[in-house]
């Protein structure tokens, strides 16, 4: 019998990686031809059209009229908009336009939700999303991301209020985030792990670079705006001053917390950005920021806090909610909520 390998064998394990694109892994995960699962290959092969269509314009930004810099008008939040924020908002609408699958979309940058009435009521989801995260870090050519996460339509939702999108985290059907940065990736789950595609560019897919992945228990990494300092509450502040005083620790912050958070998924530390005195609730919201990069960080074995509370089980009081965020090693946000706690009995 003959050693050299066949084609198959030497072809076959890179052939069958490349073959793993988002749409097919979505149904390797439910294990299933139904239709639910159809919808849900089909929902996340599009917003990976959206995440293909966002790193384009990103890539070409600085060569374009209109592209980059301010358009001179503020969002719902009263933060002044950039040109890639419009522009990315509008790649997911147009992707889910006459896409059967999603009945409204709700973001950082609209107010109220946007209907698609011809989905409806075909499309049972909503998708919410951030579409330019880390806007700052634009017109200075570093990274971004955008933050999506799906739910249920639950309900018409006729006066437009969006009532039945304020429930707790755990109702997420499926939420991940794209991270342009020298590559773009984009990581998600279905409830089902944590799962990382890098675009291959020359085939114009995501391509599965690695499937179930684990956050370290503990890491070195602790990622804050250090500048709020005197801003925070007590805890927070002693938290800082512990990390500070003890060997192994080391401070990253991009300003983008999709990055931010990328490198604690995967090296192991926490993100915080937590109240401060005058917002208590701090800068980031529930529904398009937190709640889903918390679903990855449980999926992943790691865990999301209020400092306070499992930052899952916060319903929002409204669209637009925030609240303070705690995230990464299960060790490293024990550590932060025991100086909540610490607090609490004094
Ligand atoms: P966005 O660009 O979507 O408004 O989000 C910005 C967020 C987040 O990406 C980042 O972690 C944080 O704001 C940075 O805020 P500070 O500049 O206050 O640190
Ligand atoms: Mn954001
Ligand atoms: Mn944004």
């Amino acid at each position: 019998m003959s050693n050299v390998p066949t084609a198959a064998q030497t072809l076959g394990p890179s052939l069958q990686r490349d073959c793993i694109t988002l749409s097919r892994h979505v149904l390797d995960q439910l294990q299933t031809f139904a239709p639910e699962a159809q919808d849900l290959s089909a929902l996340m092969s599009r917003i990976g059209l959206a995440a293909k269509l966002i790193a384009r314009h990103l890539s070409r930004a600085g060569l374009m009229e209109n592209a980059l810099g301010f358009t001179g008008s503020t969002n719902v939040q009263g933060e002044a908009v950039k040109q890639m924020d419009v522009y990315a908002n509008q790649v997911f609408i147009s992707v889910f336009e006459r896409s059967g699958l999603v009945c409204r979309l709700a973001s950082e940058e609209m107010e109220q939700p946007y209907y698609i009435p011809e989905n409806c009521p075909i499309g049972r989801y909503t998708l919410l999303y951030d579409p330019v995260d880390g806007s700052s870090n634009l017109d200075v050519n570093l990274n971004v991301g955008s933050i999506f996460s799906v739910r249920r339509q639950q309900g018409d939702d006729l006066d437009g209020q969006a009532q039945d999108l304020l429930q707790n985290g755990h109702q997420q059907l499926l939420a991940g985030y794209v991270l342009y940065g020298p590559s773009t990736v984009l990581v998600y789950s279905l409830g089902r792990g944590v799962h990382l595609f890098t675009l291959d560019p020359s085939l114009g897919e995501f391509i599965l670079a690695a499937e179930n992945l684990r956050i370290p228990e503990h890491g070195p990494v602790y990622s804050v705006n250090e500048g709020n300092f005197w801003q925070w509450e007590d805890p927070v502040r002693e938290y800082i001053r512990y990390v500070h005083r003890h060997e192994g620790y080391t401070a990253r912050y991009s300003g983008a917390l999709v990055g931010d958070f990328h490198r604690i998924l995967l090296e192991g530390g926490v993100f915080l950005y937590p109240g401060t005195k005058k917002k208590p609730e701090g800068k980031l919201r529930l529904l398009y920021e937190t709640a889903p990069l918390g679903f990855l960080a449980a999926q992943a074995g790691g865990r999301a806090s209020t400092g306070t509370q499992d930052l899952l089980d916060v319903v929002p009081s409204h669209l637009h909610a925030r609240a303070p965020f705690v995230a990464g090693s299960p060790e490293d946000v024990a550590l932060v909520e025991s100086f909540y706690a610490e607090s609490c009995s004094l």
